[in-house]
């Protein structure tokens, strides 16, 4: 071939090989690109690593909200949070599934209610195949749209969807199925799949759900490992090409806080789950933290690196001696993430060069150390850190000094309620209010127009907080309860990229 005609075709190649180095199908549609969710990953409580089944009723759950919100987990970015394989329902004669009151005297509608009226929001768990692991549930085969039907009608917003008892299942036909049932149920909800690996999710699931465990569990419950741990990182770590905005890889919640770990450990651990783009499920007990998990689950600057709207997963770029130094993760404002990870028992001295992070020997630039919550420079050339056995040093390297935090959204309540007496006519007022934690001012929310005609909605703003006015008209309307789903989308002003679309619940009640 000739030179000419060689040169022309090496920017098709370089395409195809960057489309293959995404591990996703390049012509995969994404989920989210319809439903808005998951745009950075998930951040919420699973009571599985540190509880199993026992004890997981209606008051853990409640407790660890209120624990969730009072130790600032909440305003940190920590929002989904309900029973795991916490025995909450069973199928009855008719095939319908039903809550377990023994356990959940609220009925898990109740349940989600109390979540959504606290800023909250509802995650639930259920099984692909016959059963769930510990057989005391029913699973979802052969019940498919019926089982996500009934998640819509207790208004959960996020389901993980577990994979024992599936002999003679394909992972992605199963998954389809319920993606499908979800879709024909109409509740926009995050769809967490847990084949801990098998079935290769990373390659066709970005068209099904939100986010896909990689790996086996990271611990047997109460038993947290370090080992285990570190395998789930190093298989997570490989896969960084398919994680994205709205498809994540997740290697399994967090073990931070969990009995037997330093400190160094829950920092690293925490370190490399946000440089990773993890989802952040938190799985130690919230309601007896030390104030050292508590100050390593809700370092703003750590988990600034998690949701960053590029939502590009780290990798390991290079070593030196057994240290890691990860990279590969530019940031919405330009800056770029490093974390220099020390697994040895011995202290370690690492240079992170210019060149790890895309950058000239002649370039300037500022460092941040994200754990110190200090700032040096400008200043170029290599940087040196000294990292103490299982530690970490977690950086951010820019060329000005401003170091913006992504925006967390915050809600005082996702859910408002109205109730009228169907005689008199009338007009009902009652607010949401949401804040961005992040640093910069969002634009308005732009809320979706297809409202029934008893709602109206309008949004203002002041500082950091916006507030959707509810106007609820009952003239004209019979007895009864009136149910909408108000779906607002925004962007991220630096990035332009599209945010996570938030939804609320408003009902209507006609006597
Ligand atoms: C599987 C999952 C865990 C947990 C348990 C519940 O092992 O991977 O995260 O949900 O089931 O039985």
């Amino acid at each position: 071939m000739k030179p000419a005609r060689m040169l022309i075709l090496v920017p098709f190649a370089l395409l195809l090989l960057a489309w293959l180095g995404r591990g996703q199908n390049p012509t995969t549609k994404l989920r989210a690109d319809a439903d808005g969710l998951a745009r950075t990953p998930p951040m919420g409580w699973y009571p599985w690593n540190e509880f199993g089944q026992e004890p997981q009723n209606e008051s853990l759950i409640k407790e660890t909200a209120e624990a969730l919100i009072r130790s600032g987990m909440k305003d940190a970015g920590y929002t989904y949070i309900g029973p795991d394989e916490g025995i909450c329902f069973s199928r009855d004669a008719s095939g319908k599934l039903v809550s377990n009151l023994a356990r959940y005297p609220s009925g898990l509608l109740g349940l989600g209610d109390y979540l959504h009226a606290r800023g909250l929001k509802y995650a639930l768990y259920t099984d692909a195949g016959t059963h769930t692991c510990s057989n005391a549930m029913p699973g979802t085969k052969g019940h498919e749209f019926e089982d996500m039907q009934a998640f819509a009608d207790w208004r959960a917003d996020y389901v993980k969807i577990d994979w024992c008892n599936t002999e003679g299942q394909n992972p992605e036909q199963a998954y389809t199925r319920l993606r499908d049932g979800q879709l024909a149920a109409g509740r926009p909800i995050v769809f967490s799949l847990c084949s801990w690996g098998e079935g290769q999710p990373w390659k066709w699931a970005a068209s099904v759900g939100h986010l896909w465990r990689t790996t086996g569990d990271i611990c047997a419950p109460g038993k947290a490992s370090w080992a285990t741990a570190m395998q789930n990182a190093a298989a997570n770590e490989t896969l960084f090409a398919a994680a994205g905005p709205g498809h994540w890889d997740d290697p399994d919640m967090l073990i931070t806080g969990m009995s037997g770990l330093s400190d160094a450990q829950n920092r690293s651990f925490f370190s490399l789950w946000c440089m990773m783009a993890a989802p952040l499920m938190a799985g130690n007990d919230l309601r007896s933290m030390t104030e050292s998990t508590i100050k390593i689950l809700t370092n703003r600057e750590a988990i600034g690196i998690n949701q960053d709207p590029l939502g590009i997963q780290g990798r390991i770029v290079r070593k030196q001696g057994a240290a890691q130094i990860w990279a590969g993760k530019r940031l919405f404002d330009g800056s770029q993430a490093v974390l220099v990870f020390n697994p040895s028992s011995a202290a370690a001295v690492v240079e992170v060069t210019p060149g790890d992070v895309g950058f000239e020997e002649s370039d300037r630039f500022y460092v941040r150390e994200l754990w110190k919550h200090e700032t040096t420079g400008p200043r170029a050339g290599n940087v040196r850190v000294t990292v103490a056995p299982s530690d970490v040093a977690m950086l951010r390297l820019s060329k000005t000094d401003s170091f913006p935090l992504p925006p967390i959204i915050v809600a005082v309540s996702y859910r408002a309620v109205f109730r009228a007496a169907a005689h008199t006519p009338q007009e009902l007022a009652q607010a949401i209010m949401v804040r961005n934690n992040g640093s910069g001012v969002l634009p308005l929310w732009k809320v979706r127009p297809d409202l029934p005609s008893w709602l109206s909605v309008t949004v203002s703003q002041s500082g950091n907080a916006q507030t959707f006015s509810n106007k609820v008209s009952t003239a004209g309307l019979a007895q009864g309860q009136y149910h909408a789903l108000v779906r607002a989308d925004n962007r991220e002003p630096l990035s332009g990229l599209p945010m996570s679309t938030l939804y609320y619940d408003v009902d209507l009640e006609v006597d």
